[in-house]
């Protein structure tokens, strides 16, 4: 199959409509959507990414109206949350109506649901009378793309549509909150900050404990490997100075490594800013991916705002190689 990039929204709606399956931009990362409705697309998006259908997809609306038909209630922290945060890159976790087929959610009583902010997205949703069901558009367990080329890299030939809206801003997926007894917990860490929910709802929110496996809903934010380049990729607190590093790389976030070349390195934000660092980190990781290095290194972040959430990507990723 011929992969098309462009910037036709009808182009992309008509291929939706049909049952096709189709890249598009968000503000956090490029998505690969279907209609949320349709069983038949929900399993290609599984087949195209080769991901285990035991794990949830996320609905993407254009508004709360629309999103209100295919979820039971909206309780008090996550109408407040939507209100405060949509669109934008929060998801939540709320009880599913009948209309969404079971292959969205792996069959749990609760659905993912956002409404994401970017502007060609929006206006593609709010042509269409269905919610598009969209993991992020990379291979199941590889790194998520930021730029169409990153889609391009893992799914040409696969897809039929990139719909090209740019960079994407955050560079991070949204962050997942569910509710449990009506108390907020954060299951994913993402690019609305714990500082950031917690000050909306004025009081500590919970962190669900990524490293539990086989508890509670099968996100991929508890699956220990994740996010991963090919090539072998470790913390910056493992080099050693007796290795020769000249064919080692580093991915850092303001300042220069001493033991490794200065052209072996990317610098997330040389102003040292968390935000640049954060939209840089995955294109960081797919740029220095295919430079044949024999290890990369990486750095690790202040464990606060963006940096907790980069912290925990960063940690997916290193974990396949640290077994
Ligand atoms: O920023 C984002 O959220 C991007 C863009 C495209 O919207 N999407 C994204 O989707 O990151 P995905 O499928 O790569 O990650 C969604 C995460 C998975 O870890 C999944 O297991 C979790 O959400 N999830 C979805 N539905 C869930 C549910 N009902 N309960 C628990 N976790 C759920
Ligand atoms: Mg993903």
């Amino acid at each position: 199959m011929n992969t098309k990039t462009g910037t036709n929204i009808d182009e992309a709606i008509s291929l939706l409509r049909s049952g096709e399956i189709v890249a598009i931009p968000t503000e956090t990362v490029y998505g690969l959507a279907g209609n949320g409705t349709d069983e038949k697309a929900i399993q290609k998006i599984f087949k195209a990414k080769k991901r285990p259908l035991s794990n949830p997809l996320i609905l993407h609306f254009s508004n709360l109206e629309h999103l209100s038909k295919y979820v039971k209630n909206l309780p008090k922290h996550a109408k407040i949350l939507a209100e405060h945060f949509w669109p934008g890159p929060l998801t939540l976790l709320l009880d599913k109506s009948e209309i969404i087929p079971d292959v969205v959610n792996a069959g749990n009583r609760r659905v993912a649901v956002r409404i994401p902010n970017h502007e060609m997205t929006l206006k593609l949703l709010s042509k269409i009378d269905f919610p598009l069901a969209a993991p992020s558009a990379n291979l199941y367990g590889r790194i998520s793309p930021t730029k169409v080329e990153h889609v391009l890299n893992q799914l040409d030939q696969i897809i039929p549509y990139v719909l090209n809206g740019g960079e994407c801003n955050n560079g991070i997926e949204s962050t997942i909150v569910g509710f449990d007894e009506n108390s907020p917990i954060i299951y994913r860490l993402g690019a609305i900050t714990v500082e950031q929910i917690e000050s909306c709802l004025g009081q500590k929110v919970k962190i669900h404990n990524h490293n539990i496996q086989n508890s509670g809903p099968d996100a991929s934010g508890m699956v220990k490997f994740h996010y991963a380049p090919r090539t072998p990729m470790y913390s910056i607190e493992e080099i050693s100075t007796k290795e020769e590093t000249s064919n080692f790389g580093y991915i850092g976030f303001d300042t220069l490594n001493h033991l490794i070349p200065a052209e072996n390195q990317f610098l997330l934000s040389e102003e040292g800013d968390l935000r640049i660092a954060s939209k840089n980190l995955y294109h960081a990781m797919h740029h220095m991916d295919q430079k044949h290095f024999e290890k990369i290194f990486i750095c690790d972040f202040p464990n606060e705002e963006l940096g907790r959430s980069m912290n925990d990507r960063i940690k997916k990723a290193i974990a396949k190689f640290n077994v």
